[in-house]
């Protein structure tokens, strides 16, 4: 099965990158970008068959991924509706494009919505999926095996799909500001910065690692290690006096009324 990429930056860039790591064949991927020059450092990078003309990833491709940045989707859109190519499945992956505007947009095209996250180059990513009316079962269980391969797929109703954004799309920057956050505190009690960053970073994995191996509640490995009296449970006091549990309430919150105004305009 070959991929088409139209669009491949930061996000595209990572998934393409994520495949080729997962042993998918670099022959089997096809991209087009908006400037000679992206083209030239996709080949470099990454070896696969980069170039500018749309058209020929919607002809050669057997599924097709929107990578552009949301105000470049209609023009991408159009044109692979005047493409004259056989209908496949378009998964696109833009903010805000909602399945009924890509329906609208691609009439008896199957589509997908999803929204990746950029861990996925690692292999760690999660994925969210909502599909369109027009989709076979097998297409999408080909497509959710793309994303297989990149970490966790997760289908949501589409009424969902904001609130998943906030949490997992956006969210790795919200972790990578904790982690900064944690490590300066750290600095400020005298820790060297590059120490305190190492320190910070390997107790974000672990500890997400522990909470995902012992399957357990999070709020309860939280009050395991912290011993009544000790100083664990004198930092988590301070954690919930100064209310970290609203800050973060209230930034999910923004963030998906951000992403129901993209899906609204
Ligand atoms: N970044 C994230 O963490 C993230 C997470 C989830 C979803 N997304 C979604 O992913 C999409 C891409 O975001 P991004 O951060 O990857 O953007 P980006 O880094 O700016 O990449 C955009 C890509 O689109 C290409 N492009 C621009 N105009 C084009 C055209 N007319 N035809 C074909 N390719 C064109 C660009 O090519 P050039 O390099 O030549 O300009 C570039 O490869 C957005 O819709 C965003 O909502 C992003």
């Amino acid at each position: 099965m070959k991929l088409g990429f139209i669009g491949a930056g930061e996000m595209g860039g990572a998934i393409i990158k994520g495949l080729l790591k997962s042993g998918w064949p670099k022959e089997e991927i096809i991209a087009s970008v908006h400037s000679p020059s992206s083209a030239e450092r996709l080949q470099g990078e990454f070896g696969i068959c980069a170039g500018t003309q749309n058209r020929q990833t919607v002809t050669e491709a057997d599924m097709l991924f929107i990578a552009v940045k949301p105000g470049v989707v209609p023009q991408v859109l159009e044109e692979i509706r005047s493409s004259g190519a056989a209908a496949k499945p378009v998964i696109c992956m833009a903010l805000g494009w909602t399945l009924e505007k890509l329906q609208a947009a691609l009439p008896g095209w199957p589509v997908v919505r999803i929204m990746p996250n950029t861990p996925l180059a690692l292999g760690e990513g999660v994925t969210l999926f909502a599909f369109g009316k027009d989709i076979s079962a097998s297409q999408r269980a080909d497509a959710q095996a793309v994303f297989a391969r990149l970490g966790q797929t997760v289908e949501l109703p589409e009424a969902l799909f904001d609130a998943g954004t906030a949490v997992s799309g956006s969210g790795p920057a919200f972790v990578y500001y904790f982690i900064d956050a944690l490590a300066k505190a750290g600095v400020a009690q005298g820790l060297q910065p590059e120490q305190a960053v190492t320190l910070a970073v390997q107790t974000t994995v672990g500890a997400a690692k522990m909470v995902e191996a012992e399957k357990a509640d999070p709020a309860v490995l939280a009050q395991k290690v912290a011993t009544p009296g000790g100083c664990t449970a004198a930092g988590l006091d301070v954690l919930k006096t100064k209310g970290l549990d609203e800050a973060l309430r209230d930034t999910i919150g923004a963030t998906v009324d951000k992403a129901r105004a993209f899906a609204n305009k």
